[in-house]
């Protein structure tokens, strides 16, 4: 069991009242697979924020649209179209926060494994380039498999020699599963979104997705049917939107606000803010898997402080155990395939 005591004096993968932080910065941010069902909205969202002066889109198809579109929108941010791997350097040159939504998403009947095969060489590709032109920058990576996504781009930044072990900057972007942790414990206990905060951690497929329901602030409390069934519903919410769009791909909408989330704490962080709290997916000790989602104090580095493995109730501590045969085998299966 990996059960904890409770770090309180944070706000654990803190509420939306961050997400609309007044702090000014000077940011570039690259988004690798700007013209795609993510990229399009989160980039929407990205253009729209103080945080943001240099807006670097990059896709293999459809960026000089995209950036045109968007370089039209009133706000401070800089927008450049970068299209096709020849463009890829000049895209991530310079860039803070790199967020990578680029590859192919699930339909109905796949699980997010199925993705590997087609999903694994692209972030390997653009983590290649981003490890030798931005190899400091903050990298978001939101691409599935993200269990063995994150740890290929950590591989391939040891390959590049751009790996610093005493620092963590590469995130798998698990946000989604807090925003719908929220969404979820607001509509059934009729409470203001706004001011609910739900631990999730983990991984982020099925099962590894682990949400923390007795840890959620203001504290809630559910019979254990109850809760048993509100946990599945989070681990399965993906599906559910897999089967809503019936083949037309999977969240998109939501996982643009879920980035922007992620990307706006980053972004104040790294701009000094010294108390943004996000749950993401990075290498960890926590756990016997190499990588886990926890709570995470953000820094100028990234990761300034993991805060750990909130405290569980004996129902999360068992979710815990269940997952890491599934874990553990996504890491290895990323580590293996950059091994060949
Ligand atoms: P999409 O097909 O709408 O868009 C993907 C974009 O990636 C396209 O514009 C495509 O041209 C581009 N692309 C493909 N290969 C590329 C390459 N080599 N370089 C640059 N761009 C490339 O898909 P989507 O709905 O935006 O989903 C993208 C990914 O995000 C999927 O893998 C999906 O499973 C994942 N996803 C993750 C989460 C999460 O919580 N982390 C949530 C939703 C979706
Ligand atoms: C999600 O959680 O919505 C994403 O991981 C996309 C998917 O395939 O479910």
């Amino acid at each position: 069991m990996f059960s904890r005591i409770a770090r309180p004096s944070l706000a654990v993968c803190s509420s939306a009242r961050n997400f609309s932080s007044s702090s000014q910065s000077n940011a570039k941010v690259a988004v690798l697979g700007a013209s795609g069902g993510i990229g399009q909205p989160l980039s929407l969202l990205l253009k729209n924020s103080h945080r943001v002066t240099h807006l670097s889109l990059y896709d293999v198809m459809h960026t000089p649209g995209v950036a045109a579109d968007l370089s039209h929108i009133s706000t401070k941010a800089k927008v450049t179209g970068h299209l096709g791997s020849d463009q890829l350097a000049d895209a991530v040159r310079g860039a803070d926060l790199v967020l990578i939504p680029a590859g192919v998403p699930r339909k109905p009947g796949m699980t997010r494994d199925d993705l590997f095969n087609t999903n694994a060489g692209i972030v390997r590709d653009l983590c290649e380039v981003c490890a030798e032109v931005c190899p400091d920058a903050i990298m978001g990576i939101i691409t599935n498999p993200v269990n063995s996504t994150v740890p290929i781009a950590e591989e391939v930044y040891k390959r590049k020699n751009a790996f610093n072990e005493n620092k963590i900057n590469i995130f798998g972007v698990t946000s989604l599963d807090i925003v719908r942790a929220n969404t979820f414990v607001s509509e059934l206990k009729g409470l203001d979104v706004d001011k609910i905060n739900v631990p999730v951690i983990g991984g982020h497929s099925g099962v590894t997705i682990i949400p923390l329901l007795s840890q959620a602030t203001p504290a809630v409390s559910f019979p254990q049917e109850e809760r048993k069934k509100l946990t599945e519903r989070i681990q399965n919410a993906g599906t559910e939107v897999v089967e809503a769009k019936a083949g037309a791909g999977s969240a998109t909408l939501s996982m643009a606000f879920a980035a922007a989330r992620f990307a706006y704490k980053m972004l104040d962080a790294l701009n000094g803010a010294d108390n943004r709290v996000e749950c993401a997916y990075v290498r960890s000790t926590e756990t016997p898997a190499a990588y886990f989602a926890t709570p995470l104090l953000l820094g100028k580095n990234g990761v300034e402080k993991n805060l750990g493995i909130p405290k569980t109730i004996e129902y999360e501590a068992q979710l815990i155990e269940n997952a890491m045969p599934e874990l553990q085998s996504n890491i290895k299966k990323g580590i293996e395939f950059m091994s060949k």
